[in-house]
């Protein structure tokens, strides 16, 4: 056999590195691979072998060299070629800050209100830490930290270990190029690393802890001495600008905005927010704001705020700097959704079904735009593994519309000797026993509805505006209504008179009337409605649409089998138990025929399946777009056929139907060998 010729060797080295960089950028970037896993995983491997085999020809910039092996004992100290500045930040956390940014610019540009606005850029502010990364002739060779602003630190061999950023530029670049932008980590990345450490935790492995959130976590992974540990820490990159850069008279870019120095930067396999937006003038950043505050929580990353930038780089050299920071770029930044506050006290609620869930009493706290003055400390593993204790100072974190929550103790500012807490193994409000059940998370009352607390949140949930809907019974009325003994159970609700309501607290005569009205009003309702209202366990407003769709009737689930149940789409073993398990019960057949008794009434149907069932037992998953059913009427077909349709494929999926564009499920039927049919297929099925 000859021996191959070495050109041809090389010549197959560097065409594997030039496709596993475009799948790099495909994977990493574009968030589109190209390839199957297995398939990169082999090019990758290839590229390997032959790289070990000739150890001469291994560069920098090949994609098996982003982890370097050795462990350093410090980083190198770095001159920045061009500083890395600051930004200054509007103190008005309201959209309309941004207007004192534009007159400020306007100022300086003398401009009046005759002249034309200015054009701005508008980016996410990133909540991580500032990278610059220096590219000699299209390779990486160093990055660097902000630090001072003019001499940072040298973690070069941990940023090489983020696949987002390139090795290797594409031909044409300029010869120097500093790029400039900031290192993070997504917050289902965030996640997921805690999970890993807190399994590392208990398995006793010494000096792990967990992150108390995305920032320091990304932190903690840059300035990792072993970059075989930060390699494990799954960091992203967005650019947002540039530093030394070859210029223009000795062959680099000319740039005459910074929206277009971004698209470059993009075009060169840089990530950048697709958030970037053009802003003509003040209106259009104060809208920029808006938006991105209500889109903020539903973004897979932190954000502390948006950023306004002069577009024109012309008139950003003529605005220049204050100090060290530009007067071209302002950051607005949004309420801070972390604030540090105290821990009164550590109470314990009891829900609905009899969940206790311990809560800290919070000195009030100004955080996520709202008084903060309760945090959820969830269950009693969260309590003890945050160690909350009375006295503690806590960091508070209110993001969105989502349910405050103590982050973590701040364990230096521990100065009391509180204890620990523990559950009680009591319930606090009827003293009945709390019992956790094995695998459960949560301890629970055991009293049922013979506990107050759990007897107020079921009436509030049945008369909620999703269920029945009673306008005007809220939490306080139904909390003096279960304390005076004037309602027990859900129908007691009916028998309310206007007396027995006109001689409460703080009730007049025509509120009273109000009470009565909707009452009257809400006992026609749906089947739907009333099912939800019930409150069992698992029973959401989807299981019960689908449940009522499925047998049309109250009765007809009542006395549903376990297999029947199943047979219901988004019905799993634990739903229909506790289906199972509520309408065994005497008390709870009594509370439904008492209801009806007092005139609450719904329509019934007649059983979705009335038809053939070709499709009894089977369960189907549907993915991607097929031709002409939508997906709902998909799944209205193949339920009326006595089909299940699942969410997710497994062995135990009978096919999978498979449109336009199906993606990782129909790869997951294919690997389990699970029939895959489209959309004829599934006609003919039905058949
Ligand atoms: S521009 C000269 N743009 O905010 C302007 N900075 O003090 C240089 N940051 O820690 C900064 N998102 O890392 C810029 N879209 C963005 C940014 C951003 C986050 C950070 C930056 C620095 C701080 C600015």
């Amino acid at each position: 056999m000859a021996l191959p010729n070495p050109t041809d060797l090389f010549t197959q080295i560097q065409a594997l590195r030039a496709q596993l960089h475009a799948h790099n950028h495909a994977y990493y970037v574009l968030d589109a691979p190209t390839v199957a896993d297995a398939e990169y995983d082999r090019l990758f491997r290839e590229l390997q072998a032959l790289e070990a085999a000739h150890p001469q020809w291994v560069t920098p910039d090949s994609p098996t060299q982003r982890v370097a092996g050795q462990v350093l004992d410090a980083f190198a100290s770095v001159r920045h070629a061009v500083p890395m500045l600051s930004i200054r930040t509007e103190t008005d956390t309201e959209s309309s800050g941004a207007l004192a940014f534009d007159a400020r610019v306007r100022k300086e540009l003398e401009l009046t209100e005759r002249d034309v606005p200015v054009d701005y850029v508008a980016e996410l502010k990133f909540d991580g830490l500032a990278m610059s990364l220096r590219y000699e002739h299209g390779v990486l060779v160093q990055t660097a930290t902000r630090g001072d602003g003019e001499y940072g630190e040298d973690v070069t061999q941990n940023i090489r270990t983020i696949g987002q950023i390139p090795l290797k530029l594409p031909p044409g670049v300029p010869p120097v190029l500093e790029v400039r932008g900031e290192v993070y980590m997504r917050r289902d990345d965030f996640e997921a690393l805690n999970e890993r450490q807190r399994l590392r935790i208990a398995a006793g492995e010494k000096g792990e802890k967990t992150f108390v959130n995305p920032r320091n976590a990304a932190a903690g992974a840059v300035r990792q001495l072993d970059s075989g540990i930060a390699a494990q820490r799954p960091l992203s990159f967005f650019a947002y600008g540039v530093g030394e850069v070859t210029p223009p008279g000795e062959g680099g870019p000319a740039f005459g905005t910074h929206y277009a120095l971004l698209q470059t930067l993009k075009a060169w396999g840089f990530p950048v927010a697709a958030q970037v937006e053009l802003a003509c003038g003040a209106p259009a950043l104060v809208a920029y704001h808006q938006r991105m505050g209500a889109a903020r929580d539903a973004l897979p990353f932190d954000i502390d705020g948006v950023v306004y930038k002069v577009n024109s780089l012309a008139l950003q050299q003529r605005l220049g700097f204050v100090t060290r920071e530009p007067r071209w770029a302002v950051a607005h930044k949004y309420p801070a959704q972390e604030q540090l506050t105290t821990v009164l006290a550590i109470d314990v609620q009891v829900g609905r079904t009899g969940k206790l869930t311990p809560v800290a009493k919070l000195a009030p706290v100004f955080v996520g735009g709202v008084t903060v003055t309760n945090a959820t400390l969830h269950n009693e593993d969260e309590a003890r593994r945050k160690d909350v204790r009375v006295g503690d100072t806590v960091i508070v974190r209110r993001a969105g519309d989502v349910i405050p929550e103590v982050v973590s103790v701040v364990p230096e500012k521990r100065t009391g000797d509180a204890t620990a807490f523990t559950m009680p193994r009591i319930c606090p409000v009827c003293q009945s026993a709390a019992v956790r059940e094995e695998g459960e998370a949560d301890y629970r009352c055991t009293g049922g509805l013979f506990c107050s607390a759990q007897r107020k949140q079921a009436i509030l949930h049945f008369a909620q505006r999703r269920a029945v809907e009673v306008e005007g019974l809220g939490d306080k009325l139904v909390e003096q209504l279960v304390d005076a003994h004037i309602i027990r159970t859900l129908p007691d609700l009916y028998r309310l008179g206007l007396s027995a309501l006109a001689g409460l607290d703080r009730m007049a005569d025509k509120s009273a009337q109000n009470i009565v009205d909707a009452l009257e009003q809400s006992k026609q309702t749906t089947l739907p409605r009333f099912l939800f209202g019930l409150g069992i366990r698992h029973v959401g407003e989807a299981t019960a649409k689908a449940l009522a769709r499925h047998f049309g009737t109250l009765d007809a689930i009542m006395d549903a089998s376990e297999d029947a149940l199943l047979a219901v789409s988004d019905v799993g073993p634990i739903v229909a138990q506790s289906i199972r398990t509520f309408f065994a019960q005497p008390h709870n057949r009594e509370v439904v025929e008492q209801l009806r008794a007092c005139g609450v009434t719904w329509p019934e149907g007649a059983p979705a399946q009335a038809g053939p069932q070709p499709l009894a037992g089977q369960t189907l998953v549907l993915t991607g777009t097929l031709p002409t059913l939508g997906r709902d009427a998909a799944k209205d077909l193949i339920e009326a056929a006595g089909g299940k349709v699942s969410g997710s494929v497994s062995k135990k999926t009978h096919y999978v139907v498979a449109g336009a564009e199906a993606g990782s499920k129909l790869e997951k039927a294919v690997a389990l060998g699970v029939p895959v049919l489209d959309e004829a297929g599934l006609l003919e099925l039905l058949k």
